[in-house]
């Protein structure tokens, strides 16, 4: 009696041979499909191809009885399937085939999840990382000011509208608000307007926490990332940098203001630029200025980069507003009624913010700020 496997092979005629060999091979199919571990391959294999029980022995017996000139294309065929079950059930051949290979063929199988490793190969290299030039030119900012004695001072990213505004001297509605387009966070209403979450939009609320923290003499720079809700193009991304800077002791002049930016923009940009201030406004200081440097691409002749007007805008800066001061006052009363530690009478400060992306895109002469964003390892290698 044969094992149940083989099917019946009634003669030798070419089309019977076929059809027992197709048959044989779809059976054989369905056991393989299921034999997903490596346990249960060797047990196909040896149902299938063992020495002494082996199914292909049974068969090997059978096709011997065929006539002389059936033999040869008998022989070839078995040989074939022979090969197949072979490769099948050879678990280290299995595992030199991808996975398509073997689906092709009709096998799904489950890889061994530990792959042994070739030790002859050679080690893979990992290149050195370096600073992304946003944060090389974020540190060479800081590192200027920390050369004149500033301390850096953080804040969280996620503020509430008293350090991000009320205490800034932005009033609840007042139109200066509309400059920064504000991130706010979800389901704050129920709160007083002054306790609501937003994101900051500029790293000036630190200016507020370090005073609130601390008398003066303050000397601060407080590096960051800020948010505003501004659409995205060649020179504006609603993620940015920005450096700040607060300075508070007493007879702090406008001068001290003056000779430190200009001492920072020949640090950043070299000796030969000069600065010149530039009335503007910021509900924070007064009086404020937007500083400006002479074009580092023209020296100041005028060309494409500087509208033709010699004069790149920077920063924004002014003099602390005594509103400020008030609103430190205040906050650090509740902790102690006697405390008259920033007396506009007594202190005086100054400050300023600038951008961080614009002032590397200057530096390096990128026209796009989303290469800063994009990870691309061609802009971000030359900054190897
Ligand atoms: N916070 C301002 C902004 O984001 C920049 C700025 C201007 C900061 C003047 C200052 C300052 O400290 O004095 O637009």
């Amino acid at each position: 009696m044969l094992p149940t496997e083989i099917p019946q092979l009634n003669d030798y005629s070419a089309s019977s041979v076929e059809a027992f060999f197709t048959q044989l091979k779809t059976t054989f199919d369905t056991e393989a499909q299921s034999a997903n571990t490596a346990e249960k391959v060797e047990a196909l294999r040896v149902k299938w191809i063992g020495r002494k029980q082996g199914l292909l022995n049974h068969i090997s017996g059978l096709l011997k009885k065929a006539p002389a000139e059936t033999r040869r294309d008998v022989g070839m065929q078995f040989n074939t399937f022979k090969k197949y079950v072979d490769l099948v059930c050879d678990i280290d051949a299995r595992k030199k085939l991808w996975d398509a290979d073997l689906a092709e063929i009709g096998i799904v199988i489950e890889r061994p999840k530990v792959r042994s490793i070739d030790i002859t190969l050679p080690g893979s290299v990992r290149a050195p990382g370096i600073p992304h030039p946003l944060l090389k030119t974020m540190n060479e900012i800081v590192a200027v000011f920390h050369n004149l004695g500033y301390s850096t001072a953080l804040g969280p990213q996620v503020e509430s509208d008293f350090y991000n505004f009320e205490a800034l001297n932005f009033p609840p509605n007042h139109p200066a608000r509309d400059t920064q387009d504000t991130l706010v966070l979800a389901d704050q209403q129920a709160k007083p307007s002054r306790d609501r979450l937003l994101m900051r939009t500029h790293t000036s609320p630190v200016q507020v926490r370090s005073m609130i923290a601390q008398a003066p003499p303050i000397r601060i720079v407080v590096p960051g990332k800020v948010h505003r809700n501004d659409a995205a193009d060649a020179t504006h991304s609603p993620v940015f940098h920005q450096v700040e800077g607060l300075c508070v002791d007493t007879d702090i002049t406008f001068s001290d203001l003056k000779g430190t930016l200009d001492h920072a923009m020949k640090a950043l940009f070299g000796s030969s630029v000069k600065t010149r201030f530039f009335p503007s406004f910021f509900p924070f200081t007064e009086p404020s200025a937007d500083v400006q440097i002479s074009c580092i691409f023209c020296a100041g002749k005028g060309c494409r980069k500087c509208k033709q007007s010699g004069w790149i805008e920077l920063l924004g800066c002014g003099m602390v507003d005594p509103a400020v001061f008030a609103s430190v006052t205040e906050a650090r009363r509740k902790l102690d009624p006697a405390d008259d530690a920033y007396n506009p009478a007594k202190i005086t400060g100054f400050a300023f913010g600038m951008g961080v992306e614009r002032i590397a895109m200057i530096q390096h002469g990128i026209s796009e700020i989303g290469h800063f964003f994009s990870g691309d390892m061609r802009f971000l290698e030359q900054f190897a």
